[in-house]
This record gives structure tokens, sequence and C-alpha cells, in this order.
């Protein structure tokens, strides 16, 4: 990478770098982590810079907080080739890839009015992970496009 290209978004001190989000994507990963900018975080997005594996990748920067594994397991559903980065003090003192889960519980919620788990005895939502979508595990509602929505 050229220093120019370094220099688009500056490091953090503390927080996530969710870093090889494919591009156009980096959205949905804010939708992901319930930020639109009301809750006052620092976040820095950077879309669409050239990257060597995907061509092209978003970048979002989040100071401040680590991210659940319940978030960075729906994260893997739209960014399968994410790296989450944990800086602190400016170091990256951890780098993990998101792994596809084969199920995602408790953070989705079921769009079927009449699932179970949208009734108002509590009953933890659960996805089993497809191909190119999620199934609930209760009803069998698939989920493909939008998932981000559903959170
Ligand atoms: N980063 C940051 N602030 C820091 C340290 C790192 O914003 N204080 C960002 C970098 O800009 C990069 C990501 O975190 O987008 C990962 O940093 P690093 O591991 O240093 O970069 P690479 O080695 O290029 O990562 P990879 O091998 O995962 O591509
Ligand atoms: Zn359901």
């Amino acid at each position: 990478m050229s220093d120019e290209q370094e220099l688009r978004v500056s490091k953090i001190r503390d927080g996530t770098v969710i870093d090889h989000v494919p591009g156009g994507q980096a959205l949905k990963v804010l939708s992901i982590l319930g930020i639109d900018g009301s809750g006052g975080e620092t976040v820095s997005v950077a879309m669409n810079v050239p990257s060597d594996e995907l061509g092209r990748k978003d970048i979002v920067k989040v100071e401040g907080r680590e991210l659940s594994q319940a978030e960075v397991d729906v994260v893997s559903l739209i960014a399968p080739a994410a790296t989450i980065n944990i800086v602190r003090e400016y170091d990256v003192v951890e780098k993990n890839r998101v792994v596809r889960p084969d199920r995602v519980t408790g953070v989705l919620t079921c769009p079927n009015a009449n699932c179970i788990t949208a009734g108002s005895e509590p009953v933890e939502s659960a996805f089993d992970v497809l191909e190119d979508g999620v199934r609930c595990a209760y009803c069998d509602t698939i989920l493909r496009e939008g998932i981000a929505e559903h959170i």
C-alpha cells in the first residue's frame, strides 16, 4: 500500500478495526453493530479502497469498543473474509479472521409474525447459516437479502 493510501483513514488508539470487508458493505457492518451515529461513537469508514485480495474493500474503525462474538458472527455473513483487529494503545494486539458459524443465535429477528421467536414468551432466535442466506431454526423462514435489517 502506498503512503498516500495509508493516510486515507488515520490509525486509532483503542478499539476495533474491521478490515477486508467487501467493497460497498461497510454501512451494513455499521448496521450490524447498531451504529447510526446517534450514539456518539467515533467511527471511521473507508469505502471501495483498492485491495490486493478483494479488488476493492471497505474498512470500519470503531473507537473504544470491542465486538461481541454474536456481532462478529453476523459480520461474517456479509464479510466472510473480514479480519477483526483489536487495537490497544495504537498496536494491533489481536487479529482474527471471521469464521462463518453454523448457527447464529440471539442476534437476528425472525420476520415471520407467527414464529415462536416472535411471541411474547421469550424464545431466543436461532438461524442456521446457509451458502446464500440464513434459515430460522424454528419456522424455516429464509433470509437472503438484507440480513442486517433483521437485527
Ligand atoms: N489500524 C488502525 N489503527 C492502529 C493500528 C492498525 O486503524 N492503531 C488498522 C490498519 O490501518 C489496518 C488494520 O488496522 O487497516 C490492521 O492493521 P495491521 O495488522 O497493522 O495491517 P496489515 O498487516 O496490513 O493487516 P492485514 O495483514 O490483516 O491485511
Ligand atoms: Zn422463525
